[in-house]
Order: structure tokens, then C-alpha cells, then sequence
């Protein structure tokens, strides 16, 4: 549950109401003089089991507690919400803070930039770093790319880093939030790093989130130490190079994705310069998320034993998630990009231009020791490669590798395609399925509709026939006109009070059956626009509602309209 719906649980919305107004119960509704407007007959209605209430008389208008309290006391939603937070005694989650986090997080950044600073000199001049400076040579790293990537060097010593940074006016808190240095026992504190080589790591704006340090001793645990995560970083959604590559990665249409730190600084040497780095762990939907704003080429250059760990179903995911294609470089075997860079630029290149799309590399993965001329061959490849896919969101692709499945097996792709079906089913909750494990204030219909709005851009020129009044909901009223003001599907949650990025991010992750979803759609408006229009009938007896029983009797045509259709199409 999320604070906003905690708030609406834990707020009665009669006492709240009933504090500007006198309330009387009347069985199940409670009805008093509208707070709005002037008036001698009580034409204001509160509803508490269903956390509504609604003016019959000159406001005509109704809705839930939130904007009972942006209305009366002339808030906007996120104030409202912070407003009853504090009267419910509900928490709200850390992001709504703001402006103090915001603070909080640039004097780390700060003390991570001095850091990186300190490190940086102590690399270029001082006579404990003349090791490590024969070690970069050794490795090829030119003077340029020291500066470019900041390259440091952290000494052998337990807190020289940390007298340095409390001397400049940190405290031991903060360089402990930033992960610079470690308590130990319970009391002293030293540095984390230690004689080694250091890769500061940034953010998109170049803000220094961490650090990732190279042992020179080798054979010493582990060869790569990283910043443990802090509330600057967090490795699955960070490319290492990333602020580096960017103009790059604009100016070609592409990025290419590599493991390590060195991985990236080498090309990036030879004008490779579109090249970041996942550190290590598994390309995760925040790295693409990173990425698809500004190019939706991705390549995966990855050795023989990665690549076949990341041909799985990993890849429709994550190509669900960028909405385009993936591809995969072969690296040959036990060869890093670093190595094949320096000694064969060329041959990187073609490596690259040669990158197969990561569907087919799953197929040949797939089927290795597969016997596609035996029966029981050709049934494992179906049960191999059917849920792969069956997840492939983009219809046009996903019949491209039905076919080719067909072809492999052949079978008619009109077989394969039932199988289809019945692999899709059972992985996606319904909205209708799940309603009875949500609260009952939640309104599935709206929720529906706006995991819809936001997960399918490409659909949402059918919002239009929908108005911000349909909602019965702040939250969906307030998500929506967030979505139909924004020209840029990226920029709806950072226009959001951050008290509804959880709620955004909740549906932002609902599993929306893809098939048939443009009428499913339309359906759904449909029926938001029927629930409104009856619920306003329902309570009135005036002329208006007469108006709005032929608009209601219109929507009901066209669902009869859009049932005809559908059964033409059966
Ligand atoms: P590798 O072990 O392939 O190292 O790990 P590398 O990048 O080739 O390093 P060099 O060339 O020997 O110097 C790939 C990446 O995985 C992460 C690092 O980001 C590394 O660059 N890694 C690896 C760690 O975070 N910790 C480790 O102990 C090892
Ligand atoms: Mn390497």
C-alpha cells in the first residue's frame, strides 16, 4: 500500500468534513450545508464508505478527501497530501523531503569530488603513486585519458583520505553516507580505499556518486573494490562512462555496452567514444532506462560466458522495456574489449558492425544440441524457445520469430501461434483478478487505464475522449493531467509531486496484456466515461440529468457498437 492510499484508510473522511461543516448521518450517507458555496438546504453530501462526497446544489461537483482539502483551503495535491499525512500519522516515504535531501545529496557529491581530487593529485605527483603510474603506462592509458576519467590513486594509509576531508568541514557522518570510509569495531572509522588505483564513477550531470578502486597488488581480494551503495549510488542504475560517452552516444545513434572500467577508458582512447559500462553486473532495466532517451541502439559487447548468461529471457525484457531491438557483439573468448581495442582497432570495429540481434543469438544458444530433424528435437526447441517468444511485446517482431520457429520446426505458424496464446495467459494479472486483493478505495478501472496511458505512449492519442473530472480519484486525476500536459513521455514523473512517484512506479510496473490492447482501451474509456455519467444521474432528478441520460444512452451505443465488432472479428 502506498501512503497515499494509507492516508485514505486512516482518514475518516466525516470527522474531517464534519470539522467545516455539521454533518448528519442519515443511514449510510451523512448530509449537511455545503462548505463551498451559501446555502439554506443542505445539498452537500459525504459518502464514508466509499470516501467521497458530492454537492448537489450551485457546486455540482464532488470528489475524495484530497480535494475536499485543495478546494477548501486552497492547496495543491502534494500539499493536501502532506496536510493529511501529518493529521493520519502516516510517513511520508523520504522523496517528499525534497529540497532537504537535495542538500544532503550535493554536500556528498561535494566530498566525493574532493576526493576524486585528492586521489587525482596524489596519481600525478606524489612518489608513493610512482607504481600505479607505471602500471597505467604499462596498460597504455595516456595523460589524456587520466584527466578525461579522472583517474586517482587512493595511498596506502588508513585515514589519510579521512583527516583530509574533516580538515576541509565534513563531517564523519557524511563521508560515512558517501561510503569513503568504513567504521570498524563499532567506534574507529578509516578510509575504504587503500593503495589503490581509483576510477571515480559519475552521473549523467558528472556529479562523482562513487568509486571503483583497482587493486595493484595482484592476487589481492578483491581486484575490484566498489563504493558500497549510498544514496548517490547504486550500481543498476549507473553506466560507468556514461557522462563521458554521452554526446557520442547522441551524435552516432548508438551505445555500446562493455563490463569493465578499463573496458571504457581504452576505446574512449581511440575514439570509441560511444562506449559505457555496466561494472560488472547484469544490464538491468535502470540502465536502459538511462540510455533510451537518447538512443534505442544498443549493442551488448560482451565475452562468449557473459553473452550466453544474458541470452535468456533477460533480453525480451529489457527489449520490451527500450521498445526496439538489442544486439550482441561476440567478443572472442577470454578477450576484453581493453585488450582487443589496443591491439586491433579495427577488428573492434568490425565486431561491432557484425553485432547480431539478441533474439537470434538466443535461438542459436538455444538450440545447441538440438536435433531439429527428430521429433523430440523439434518439440524441445518449441518448449525452448515459445516462452521467449511469447513475451516479445512488438507484434510485428514477435510474428518475424514465430515464423522463424515455424520455419526451424516445420510446423504452420498458425499452430505455433495457439501455443502462443496459451503461454501468454496464465503470466498476466487482469486488473478484474486482482481487484479483490486491493483495498477498496482503489479504483481498478482508473488504475487500468493510466498503467495503460503510461506504459503505451504510442496509445495515448485516445485520451482525449476522457476528462480530468471522470476520475473519481485525486491521485488518477492528478496523474492524468500530468499525462495530457506532457509532450515528453520522460518528463510526467519528474512533473509529479513526488508524493505519487511510488504510486506512478507501482503502475508503471502492472503487467498489461499486449494483445488486442487498443480496443481493450477503448473499452476501458468507455466504461470510465459510463461509471461518471451514472454516478451523476444516479443523484439527480434535474433537467441536467436529462442531458446526461442521452449521454449516457450514447455511450451505451457505442459499446454496443464495439461488442458488434468484435464479434465480426471472431
Ligand atoms: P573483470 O574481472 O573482467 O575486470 O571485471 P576488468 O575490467 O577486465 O579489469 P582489468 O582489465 O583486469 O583491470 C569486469 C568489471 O566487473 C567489476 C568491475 O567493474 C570490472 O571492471 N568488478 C570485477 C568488480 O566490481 N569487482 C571485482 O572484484 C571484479
Ligand atoms: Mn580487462
Amino acid at each position: 500500500m502506498d501512503a497515499i492510499e494509507e492516508i485514505k484508510q486512516k482518514t475518516d473522511i466525516g470527522i474531517l468534513i464534519g470539522q467545516y461543516t455539521q454533518l448528519t448521518k442519515s443511514g449510510k450517507t451523512m448530509r449537511g450545508l455545503c462548505p463551498f458555496h451559501a446555502e439554506k438546504h443542505g445539498s452537500f453530501f459525504v459518502y464514508p464508505d466509499q470516501q467521497r462526497w458530492h454537492c448537489f446544489g450551485a457546486c455540482a461537483g464532488g470528489g475524495d478527501i484530497f480535494s475536499f482539502m485543495m478546494k477548501k483551503e486552497g492547496l495543491s495535491f502534494g500539499e493536501a497530501v502532506k496536510l493529511l499525512a501529518e493529521k493520519s500519522g502516516v510517513t511520508l516515504p523520504e522523496h517528499t523531503s525534497n529540497k532537504i535531501k537535495q542538500e544532503k545529496n550535493s554536500r556528498l557529491h561535494q566530498a566525493n569530488q574532493m576526493a576524486a581530487e585528492y586521489y587525482h593529485q596524489l596519481l600525478l605527483t606524489s612518489t608513493e603513486a610512482s607504481y600505479a603510474r607505471t602500471y597505467l603506462e604499462k596498460r597504455g592509458l595516456t595523460a589524456s585519458s587520466l584527466e578525461s576519467f579522472n583517474l586517482g590513486y587512493s595511498p596506502n594509509s588508513w585515514d589519510s583520505l579521512t583527516q583530509y576531508l574533516l580538515e576541509r568541514g565534513f563531517t564523519e557522518d557524511e563521508l560515512l553516507s558517501a561510503g569513503l570510509i568504513i567504521e570498524s569495531d563499532g567506534k574507529t572509522m578509516h578510509d575504504r580505499f587503500r593503495n589503490r588505483l581509483m576510477f571515480p564513477i559519475a552521473d549523467t550531470r558528472g556529479h562523482i556518486v562513487g568509486f571503483g578502486g583497482r587493486t595493484l597488488d595482484n592476487g589481492a581480494q578483491p581486484k575490484y573494490l566498489n563504493s558500497p551503495q549510498t544514496v548517490l549510488f547504486d550500481k543498476s542504475s549507473t553506466l560507468y562512462g556514461l557522462y563521458q560517452a554521452k554526446d557520442a552516444i547522441r551524435k552516432e545513434d548508438c551505445a555500446i555496452i562493455v563490463e569493465g572500467y578499463m573496458d571504457v577508458i581504452v576505446p574512449h582512447q581511440y575514439n570509441f567514444k560511444n562506449v559505457v559500462a555496466s561494472m560488472g553486473t547484469a544490464i538491468g532495466e535502470n540502465h536502459i532506462a538511462l540510455l533510451k532517451k537518447t538512443t534505442t541502439n544498443l549493442i551488448l559487447a560482451l565475452d562468449p560466458d557473459s553473452a550466453g548468461e544474458n541470452a535468456t529471457l533477460r533480453s525480451v525484457w529489457l527489449e520490451n522495456s527500450l521498445g526496439a531491438e538489442i544486439r550482441v557483439a561476440l567478443l572472442p573468448q577470454g578477450q576484453d574489449p581493453d585488450e582487443i581495442v589496443r591491439a586491433k582497432p579495427d577488428y573492434w570495429k568490425q565486431l561491432i558492425e557484425e553485432a547480431i540481434p539478441a533474439i537470434d543469438f538466443t535461438f542459436e544458444k538455444s538450440l545447441v544440441g538440438i536435433d531439429l530433424s527428430s521429433a523430440s528435437g523439434k518439440s524441445q526447441a518449441v518448449d525452448k524457445l515459445m516462452p521467449l517468444i511469447s513475451q516479445i511485446k512488438d507484434r510485428v517482431r514477435q510474428t518475424f520469430y514465430l515464423d522463424k520457429l515455424a520455419a526451424m520446426v516445420e510446423q504452420s505458424p498458425k499452430k505455433l501461434e495457439l501455443l502462443l496464446i496459451k503461454e501468454a495467459r496464465p503470466q498476466i494479472a487482469i486488473p478484474a483478478l486482482s481487484k479483490a486483493l486491493r483495498p477498496a478505495m482503489a479504483s481498478p478501472l482508473e488504475e487500468y487505464f493510466l498503467s495503460i496511458m503510461l506504459q503505451y505512449p504510442e496509445l495515448s492519442t485516445q485520451k482525449m475522449e476522457i476528462l480530468p473530472e471522470y476520475f473519481t480519484h485525486s491521485e488518477n486525476r492528478e496523474l492524468y493531467n500530468a499525462i495530457i500536459s506532457s509532450n515528453d513521455h520522460s518528463q510526467i514523473k519528474p512533473s509529479l509531486d513526488s508524493a505519487l512517484w511510488d504510486y506512478y512506479e507501482r503502475l508503471m510496473g502492472q503487467s498489461i496484456l499486449p494483445d488486442r490492447l487498443s480496443d481493450k482501451l477503448a473499452e476501458t474509456v468507455l466504461r470510465i466515461r459510463e461509471e461518471y455519467l451514472k454516478r451523476l444521474a444516479q443523484n439527480r432528478s434535474d433537467e441536467l440529468a436529462v442531458t446526461e441520460g442521452n449521454q449516457l444512452r450514447e455511450v451505451f451505443a457505442q459499446k454496443g457498437h464495439l461488442n458488434e465488432q468484435k464479434r465480426r472479428q471472431k
